[in-house]
């Protein structure tokens, strides 16, 4: 299987990414690494542990960066809740983080693993900054990264900024600029990931799983799921292991730090203008019926 790292913020979609992360088999989920994002990082952290505990799953999590490298959080608590993971009663456990921040054990990681890890970021960019600011030779040891983020269009945050690269643009630029291999599964194809009404309705007999996420969805936004759910986060899980499912574009992608209404944008230069070489695979379109039957198959692959 696959060996990989995910950065994430639970976060409702977050979560149902952890459980394809966990129970693909496909996949060998090594560490994860939590930031702030959704919520605060001590709630995402939390929330992140709440997770593993639930499906009993022996998996380190660090605690990572409270705060953008330049910026206050704002958060999504009107997205996913004042918890981050609202609808579902967790049971209490004694599990705890390690005692190194995320960017230290994801360099921990990468230096001790026999060959390059992937890297899986859900979240705002933040540790991973962190990671190439401070550890910059952990490139080599990185096989390639894997975020949702950005948008080759318009934004879910503000008009043309997608959430995760909104609360960091600072950290995102950096990683873009980083020279690592990107595979940036942004809006033009997270939009495209909608579960439908009716496959949503039958999660509660599939298994305690999909009973969990059920009672989750049905705070994610609010609650109205009458439309389907948009599934963000488990596009960059299934790129890991249905990347057939994507259409790809080589691209340059930079970062806007500066706008006064346009900090976070993701600029993908998709027709070349720039003349600059591409640094992001870009994913632009979806298999949408092919997503959809992969979630449902690994959803009850899990417990
Ligand atoms: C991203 O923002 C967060 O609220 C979700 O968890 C996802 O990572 C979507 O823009
Ligand atoms: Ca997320």
């Amino acid at each position: 299987p696959l060996s990989f790292i995910l950065d994430t913020d639970p976060g409702i979609d977050d979560a149902a990414a952890i459980a394809a992360a966990l129970f693909a088999p496909e996949l060998k989920l090594q560490l994860i690494t939590t930031v702030a994002g959704n919520v605060s990082v001590e709630k995402t952290t939390r929330n992140a542990l709440q997770l593993l505990h639930f499906w009993q799953a022996d998996v380190p999590v660090a605690q990572g960066a409270a705060t953008p490298l330049l910026r206050p959080l704002r958060d999504a608590a009107y997205v996913h809740g004042e918890s981050g993971m609202e609808g579902y009663d967790f049971v209490d456990h004694q599990r705890q983080p390690l005692a190194k921040p995320a960017f230290i054990a994801i360099r921990d990681a990468l230096m001790s693993a026999p060959e390059p890890l992937t890297l899986v970021a859900i979240g705002p960019l933040t540790n991973i900054a962190l990671l190439l600011t401070h550890y910059p030779e952990c490139k080599f040891n990185i096989r390639r990264l894997v975020i949702m983020g950005g948008s080759a269009g318009r934004g879910n945050f503000t008009p043309n900024a997608e959430f995760n690269i909104a609360i960091d643009p600072e950290a995102a630029e950096r990683v873009f600029q980083s020279g690592i291999e990107i595979v940036m599964c942004g809006l033009d194809v997270t939009n495209q990931a909608l579960l439908t009404p009716e496959y949503l309705a039958t999660l509660p007999e599939v298994n305690q799983t999909g009973k969990m996420l059920y009672s989750l969805f049905s705070h994610y936004r609010s609650g109205s799921m009458g439309s389907g759910l948009r599934m963000h986060d488990l596009c960059a899980i299934a790129w890991l292991v249905r990347p057939a499912l994507f259409t790809l574009k080589p691209c340059f992608v930079t970062v806007e730090t500066q706008g006064t209404w346009t900090a976070g944008t993701t600029v993908v230069d998709i027709e070349g203008r720039l003349g600059q070489p591409a640094n992001a695979q870009v994913a632009l379109d979806l298999d949408v019926d092919g997503f959809r039957q992969w979630v449902a198959e690994v959803i009850a692959l899990a417990p």
